[in-house]
């Protein structure tokens, strides 16, 4: 069980153009794992994710989930069979209040979906699970507040709070912390940490804050223009010499400067 392969890709490739955005990558997560990708703007990161998630067509390659060819589902179908997605613009309403939000999103997900104006008799439920979801990300003073007028830090909470909501077996989670202050980080990867050990979630990070990969991840794999160019455990990559060079050795320099 613990090194069940829960996520798959065989050579998956993305085009655009001339441009070739994932190239051939083959990957292996393992169930319960936090495995993170990292790798210099424009490596393909969220290229990557887009594929695995069903937000666009590969070029060619597989996508397996749980020995399953998933390759040429859509978003949609790829949610109902538990891969939770974040992107890097945020999808919150707004207006709405959190718990309207995180609502929404257990019920977008739920059986209901399709049948709005009957669904009054499962409100309950999604309300039910709604709260259960705030009290986990931390939100329960702000339940009842407009989207709009949480804090940057809050709202990152709120767009994890709604990938959770319909019960994801794996989250893919771009740059969760993007924006954030450097003094609220980590506390969102902690609260991604016990969402993922309580949950037994399998996380797949993409983070550009290096100190936080090479604490949280149990596996990072590193790409470049699109191609892996390692993998391996947070110590093995960190004494990689080819990805010290290409990437690791400017980037610690670049957090120590902004840390700072
Ligand atoms: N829809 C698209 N059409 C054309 N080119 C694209 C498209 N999406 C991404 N690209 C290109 O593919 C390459 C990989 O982009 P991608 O966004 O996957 O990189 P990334 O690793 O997520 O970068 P970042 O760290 O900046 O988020 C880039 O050269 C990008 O310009
Ligand atoms: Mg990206």
């Amino acid at each position: 069980m613990p090194n069940e392969i829960i996520l798959e890709t065989k050579n998956l490739r993305r085009e655009f153009g001339a441009l070739v955005a994932v190239e051939d990558v083959s990957l292996q997560v393992k169930a319960g794992s936090l495995h993170s990708i990292i790798g210099p703007n424009g490596a393909g990161k969220t290229t990557f994710f887009n594929l695995l998630s069903g937000n666009i067509p590969p070029t060619s390659g597989r996508v397996i989930l749980r020995g399953k060819d998933i390759t040429n589902l859509p978003l949609h179908k790829t949610a109902h069979l538990g891969i939770g997605r974040s992107f890097q613009i945020t999808n919150i309403f707004p207006n709405l209040t959190v718990l309207e939000n995180i609502r929404l999103a257990a019920q977008a997900l739920g059986k209901d979906s399709f049948r709005l104006f009957r669904s009054y008799r499962a409100f309950p439920k999604y309300e039910v699970r709604a709260w259960e979801v705030i009290e986990q990300v931390g939100l329960t003073n702000e339940a009842l507040l407009p989207a709009r007028t949480l804090p940057h830090g809050a709202q990152r909470k709120l767009e994890l709070g709604m990938i959770l909501a319909p019960d994801p077996e794996i989250l893919l989670l771009d740059e969760p912390t993007a924006g954030m202050a450097s003094e609220q980080v980590p506390e969102l990867m902690a609260l991604i940490q016990s969402i993922q050990e309580a949950g037994h979630k399998t996380v797949m990070l993409v983070e550009h804050n290096m100190n936080v990969v090479m604490s949280v991840s149990d596996k990072i794999t590193v790409m470049h223009h699109g191609a892996v160019l390692a993998e391996g455990t947070p110590a093995e990559i960190s004494a990689n010499e080819t990805v010290q060079t290409a990437y690791l050795g400017h980037l610690y320099e670049d957090t120590a400067v902004s840390s700072t």
